[in-house]
């Protein structure tokens, strides 16, 4: 049972923050935010009850569901009813999460705190675990970071109509200040970016010098196999599963995860006229793109005996098949572009300006290509699709930073190769996802694509499409 509400939770010192949070009577008291487990193959039955003022609702991002579990704005919770959530969780094992969706409101319910994360796991995922020796929990950790714009009176502030909100303030697992102790042996964390517009580019550093880290999974689940990185790129709504190694490291040494500066993107012709200016509503806030430290890690001595040096081998960690050969797959084509009032668009609709009936019905069943191509000025538009995971299949015309990460065939990186609910497309860019409409419901069931900067989203950026 969850009840979303403000609560009077002192994130920052001072005047009571009132963080938006789906509250949970557990016997330890109440849990903000709880941490959902569940097996592949589990049903959830969870409730809802709206004590705002406002509509709310919860998604469930990530996952395979009908349009009535969805969450999504289709069905808003009005202030005061309630609702249930009923759904089947046939996913493969990952981090996936839940938010607040309501049309227009979307930004304004996560940047004050209406998230939370969704853990699935299956038995090859909990036998990686046990290869692993690393303990959910302890070298096993989920870390949510979130950027929040807090005014003087350390409230969390938030304004309707905010181009690509970001703050002056990084959380992680709602904690502001973060640090973590850690002892000099390989840990295994989950990150999800779950900012409203900030997109990081994470690191681990130590001495300014990046930590060994393998990449070995992504929105939905393990990769193939370990794939060695310095850093990634992380938009809003992404998850990374991520193996870092702090064994190198003395007892007393610092390490930070920071993210590292990239080159932002955004809406700059090559005279950078269009760039908005990033400070205007954010006093104080780190402009998309500078360097921003995200949590300190402190190494401290292992208690007990020394941990194994090495890791098992990464090989063959999961059956994930190649990006499928889409020859002959219809292609719908979708291109991301502003108008001149500064409205986005997918081809010619705005959720707002276009209506909220289906864009256009595609056949259960079936696999389609769809083709995304972002305009050369433009933004990053982290682009989602609601009830489907799907492959990314080829990136053409990338950007420089995303060209030198290439692993693979057909301009790929290493974040390509697993299952996602959200692709960054980059200005300019051409990415083409393959994605199979099978799904064992019947009848019409809508679902959403958006870009999930929520300031994009609210604007419009969005479009209603069916299965049928
Ligand atoms: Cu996580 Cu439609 O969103
Ligand atoms: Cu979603
Ligand atoms: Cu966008």
């Amino acid at each position: 049972e969850l009840s979303a509400q403000a609560t009077q939770s002192n994130l920052f010192p001072g005047p009571a923050t009132a963080l938006w949070a789906y509250t949970a009577r557990t016997a330890a008291g109440e849990a903000l935010n709880p941490l959902l487990r569940a097996r592949r193959g589990d049903s959830i039955d969870v409730g809802l009850r709206n004590r705002l003022n406002e509509d709310t609702t919860v998604h469930w991002h990530g996952l395979h569901v009908d349009e009535a579990n969805d969450g999504s704005g289709l069905h808003p919770v009005a202030a005061g009813a309630s609702r249930r959530y009923r759904l089947r969780v046939d996913n493969r094992a990952g981090l996936y999460w839940y938010h607040a969706h309501p049309h227009g409101r979307t930004g304004a319910q996560l940047q004050r705190g209406l998230a939370g994360l969704l853990l699935v796991e299956d038995e090859e995922e909990l036998a990686l675990r046990q290869r692993l020796g690393l303990r959910w929990g302890e070298r096993d950790l989920p870390l949510m970071i979130a950027d929040k714009q807090v005014d003087a009176r350390n409230a969390i502030v938030y304004k309707d109509g905010a181009d690509d909100w970001i703050g002056n303030r990084v959380l992680v697992n709602w904690t502001p200040e973060p640090y973590l102790d850690v002892i000099p042996a390989w840990y295994r964390f989950r990150l999800a970016n779950v900012s409203n517009a900030r997109m990081l580019r994470p690191c681990f550093l130590h001495e300014d010098k990046p930590l060994p880290m393998l990449l070995i999974g992504g929105d939905g689940g393990l990769l193939e196999r370990a794939w060695p990185i310095d850093d990634l790129f992380l938009a809003p709504a992404q998850r990374a599963d991520v193996l870092v190694d702090f064994g190198a490291l003395a007892p007393g040494a610092k390490a930070v995860l920071r993210s590292l500066d990239y080159v932002a993107m955004e809406n700059e012709d090559e005279s950078g006229a269009f760039a908005p200016d990033p400070m205007g509503d954010h006093p104080g806030a780190v402009a998309m793109g500078e360097p921003l430290d995200l949590m300190e890690l402190r190494v401290i001595e292992c208690a007990t005996q020394r941990p194994p040096a090495q890791l098992p081998s990464l090989d063959a960690m999961s059956a994930v098949p190649a990006p499928p050969d889409t020859a002959g797959w219809p292609v719908r084509a979708l291109r991301l572009r502003m108008d001149e009032q500064g409205r986005w668009f997918i081809n010619d609709w705005n959720f707002h300006l276009s209506g909220h009936e289906p864009a256009f019905t595609v056949k259960r069943g079936t696999r389609e290509v769809w083709e995304i191509r972002n305009s050369m000025t433009s933004m990053p538009h982290p682009m989602h699709l609601h009830g489907f995971q799907f492959r990314v299949v080829s990136r053409a015309i990338s950007p420089p930073d995303i060209r030198g990460r290439q692993v693979a065939a057909n301009g790929l990186t290493a974040q390509d190769l697993g299952w996602s609910d959200t692709v960054v497309v980059w200005p300019g860019e051409i990415v083409r996802l393959a994605i199979d409409f099978s799904q064992p419901f019947q009848g019409v069931q809508r679902y959403m694509l958006h870009c999930h900067n929520l300031e994009h989203e609210d604007m419009g950026m969005m479009l209603t499409f069916a299965v049928a």
